[in-house]
């Protein structure tokens, strides 16, 4: 176990995908990429530009090549698409994206509800999605979405979550990731899952993908983190949600997460204030206020005038 106030934290920026995918608008495709742009000046890590899946089930996210071609590319900058099939992958390859992050659910009710497969048909077919991967020469990363539970099935068995962990890693993956689509998961369980995951893989980069449906969203990163792991997803604002998962709400807040972790003398690399200057700018992309609370309380550390009298 790691003590607060050490070491540094990556943020993988997903409000372009997770954040848009489930908004009543759609989002102009040179707005995505402006923002795309400007996140990459931030200093987070990654960025999860769009998902390459059929227009039909996400109509938000159908400029996904115009977006993966025309974003600018930041040095250091992972720029990631999501990835359910190989029509998905060849397509986000084409596009030139850095990364392949393939996603399935841990349980069957939620894959099928959100590709049409049971999760091990969805892991039968990234088989070829690792060699297309390894012929490109880009890596190829799992995210393991319903991994604390699931909206149609409650509990998912966590040996079922690490059986597939370890058949992911075998396969090749760059990079693990757990989600938490609903935001089911609580802090004890979060620091039970990572802390086993990061022991049966520790060479393989953990990525926590959390969100804030319950309330439990940044003590889970938290929990995560005591356990050893230094990577998170995250949307600008804390919007997003997967459309097929009832109940459905945002991700954690990327600047909410960001300020937790710098408050706490944890590095993140990324400017918080420009961050915030974003954030305030969803409101007038998507038409609604968005969740996030540091955007509108300001900083921790900002003072406000003391009164006079
Ligand atoms: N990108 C774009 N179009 C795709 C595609 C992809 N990756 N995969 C399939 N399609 C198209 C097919 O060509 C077909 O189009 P048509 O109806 O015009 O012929 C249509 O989508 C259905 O194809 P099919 O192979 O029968 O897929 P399906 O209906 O069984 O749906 C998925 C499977 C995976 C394509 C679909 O469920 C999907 O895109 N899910 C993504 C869910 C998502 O993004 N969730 C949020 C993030 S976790
Ligand atoms: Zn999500």
């Amino acid at each position: 176990m790691q003590e607060a106030g050490q070491g540094r934290v990556y943020i993988s920026e997903v409000v372009a995908r997770d954040g848009f995918q489930n908004e009543a608008v759609f989002v102009p495709t040179v707005d995505k990429i402006a923002l795309i742009d400007a996140l990459a000046g931030s200093g987070v890590a990654r960025i999860e530009a769009t998902a390459f899946v059929s227009p039909k089930a996400v109509p938000n996210m159908r400029d996904a090549a115009q977006v993966m071609g025309a974003i600018n590319r930041a040095p250091g900058v992972v720029y990631s698409a999501l990835v359910p099939n190989l029509r998905g992958a060849v397509a986000a390859l084409e596009a030139g994206a850095d990364e392949l992050n393939l996603v399935f659910s841990a349980s069957d009710s939620h894959n099928l509800a959100n590709v049409r497969m049971t999760s091990t048909d969805s892991l039968r077919a990234f088989e070829e999605i690792f060699a297309l991967g390894q012929a490109w020469s880009k890596p190829v990363a799992v995210t393991i979405a319903t991994a604390f539970g699931c909206p149609f099935e409650g509990r998912v068995d966590a040996q079922r979550v690490l059986d597939f962990f370890a058949r992911c890693v075998a396969m090749g993956a760059s990079a693990m990731a757990l989600a938490d689509t609903t935001g089911i998961g609580n802090p004890a369980q979060v620091e039970r899952l990572a802390g086993a995951a990061l022991a049966l893989s520790p060479t393989t980069p953990l990525g926590l993908h959390f969100h804030n449906t319950r309330g439990m969203g940044l003590a889970n990163v938290l929990a995560a983190y005591k356990a050893g792991a230094r990577r998170f997803d995250a949307s600008l604002g804390g919007i997003g949600g997967c459309p097929f998962a009832p109940g459905a709400t945002g991700n954690i807040c990327t600047e909410d997460t960001v300020h937790m972790f710098e408050e706490m003398g944890v590095f993140t690399g990324v400017d918080l204030p420009l961050l915030v200057a974003l954030s305030r700018r969803l409101p007038g992309l998507i038409g609604h206020d968005t969740p996030g609370q540091v955007a509108k309380a300001g900083r921790s550390c900002d003072l406000h005038p003391a009164p006079t009298r």
